[in-house]
């Protein structure tokens, strides 16, 4: 066992996006755990966007609080079990999932993380942001077979995992929207799009209505702001919404990230019947074993996949966090330590 412990910590507050300069990478001694926890050493952690709203400050009814200088980051982390809590929990060697990412060593209270189990053959792939997309496409817009699924979004952890369980819930027609042509090219030949809206290029609404000549019966919407007014103008009767994110204004440059304001035409919501619902994973949590069930057999037969970027060791999570918000990759961003 080493001594010490790295860890990605706040150092100064950013204007604008975070860039790398904004963190420190800390050496600390490794923790020792009190009754009730147990000390991890961790493999992996997500790298996350949402990670600029947290830095911006603490967004009221949000599940996770807001970052301050000298504070360490947090997120999702799988890591091998060092010291048990006595004989129960976890044993020494087991891989658990927690929310202390962004370290090489965290102590871990047994009641806040979960063995890993054996549903998953590989242990990265716990780190995929399906619970999210099939918790909103099953409970929060209820996909039907047939039905035209708008993801905006759609190449980033959450989107890439939407459109293909879009698909596999029986969507005929699915449609995303990126950043990049690059992008564009590998989620149609990767992901399985049918067609992908560019962002930056022509109006989203215009692009929107070419893809979808017929209108759209659900809108996953991980973006917001020109996303979710095309979305409404393009929106069959009785169309449902799935709100998941709103990162037009979480990665928009001017502002701190924890608002995404944006003007929509409410009477074409009550003409079209459109219904609009939030949803959050963290306050879903029965959804967790069924995703897992169908996850591992969607990949077994495969039908599915996890695109992930895999970055190695914790100095370089910091510049692997600015090529997430920038646009740089397509699906999770992992740092493997
Ligand atoms: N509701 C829940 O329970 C829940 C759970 C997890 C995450 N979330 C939310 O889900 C959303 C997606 O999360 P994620 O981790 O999958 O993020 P992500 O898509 O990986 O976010 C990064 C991507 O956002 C895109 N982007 C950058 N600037 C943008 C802008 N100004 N407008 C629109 N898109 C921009 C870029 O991709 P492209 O270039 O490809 O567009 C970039 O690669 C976030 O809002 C997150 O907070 C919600």
């Amino acid at each position: 066992m080493p001594d010490i412990s790295r860890e990605i910590r706040l150092a100064t507050l950013p204007s604008g996006l975070p860039q790398p300069h904004n963190f420190a990478v800390v050496e600390t001694p490794v923790p020792i755990p009190a009754p009730g926890q147990i000390l991890v050493r961790n493999r992996f952690f997500h790298v996350f966007a949402a990670m600029r709203t947290l830095i911006g400050g603490s967004v009221a009814g949000a599940p996770f609080p807001g970052l301050n200088p000298g504070d360490t980051l947090f997120g999702a982390a799988i890591g091998e079990v060092v010291t048990a809590d006595g004989d129960t929990g976890p044993r020494p060697g087991e891989l658990v999932s927690h929310w202390l990412g962004w370290r090489e060593h965290a102590v871990v209270p047994v009641t806040q993380c979960s063995r890993l189990g054996q549903v998953l053959p590989d242990p990265v792939a716990h780190l995929a942001q399906g619970r999210t997309a099939y918790g909103a496409l099953t409970r929060g817009a209820e996909v039907r077979p047939g039905d035209t699924v708008y993801v905006s979004g759609g190449a980033g952890s959450v989107g890439s995992m939407a459109g293909q369980i879009a698909r596999l819930l029986g969507a005929g027609r699915v449609i995303g929207s990126t950043g990049s042509p690059e992008k564009a090219g590998r989620m149609r030949a990767e992901l399985g799009y049918d067609e992908v809206l560019i962002r930056g290029t022509d109006p989203i609404a215009d692009q929107l209505a070419k893809a979808a000549p017929d209108g759209v019966d659900v809108f996953f919407d991980n973006v917001g702001g020109e996303e979710l007014r095309a979305a409404v103008a393009a929106a069959r009767k009785g169309a449902r919404f799935v709100l998941v994110g709103a990162l037009s204004g979480q990665l928009a440059e001017e502002g701190d990230g924890t608002a995404a304001p944006v003007e929509l035409d409410s009477f074409q919501l009550l003409v079209r019947q459109v219904t609009l619902r939030g949803y959050s994973a963290s306050g879903d949590s029965e959804v967790q074993g069924e995703w897992l069930d169908r996850f591992a057999e969607w990949s077994r037969s495969g039908l599915i996949t996890f695109p992930y970027v895999r970055v190695e060791g914790i100095e370089n999570a910091p510049a692997a966090l600015y090529d997430t918000i920038t646009g740089l990759h397509l699906g999770t961003v992992v740092v493997a330590l």
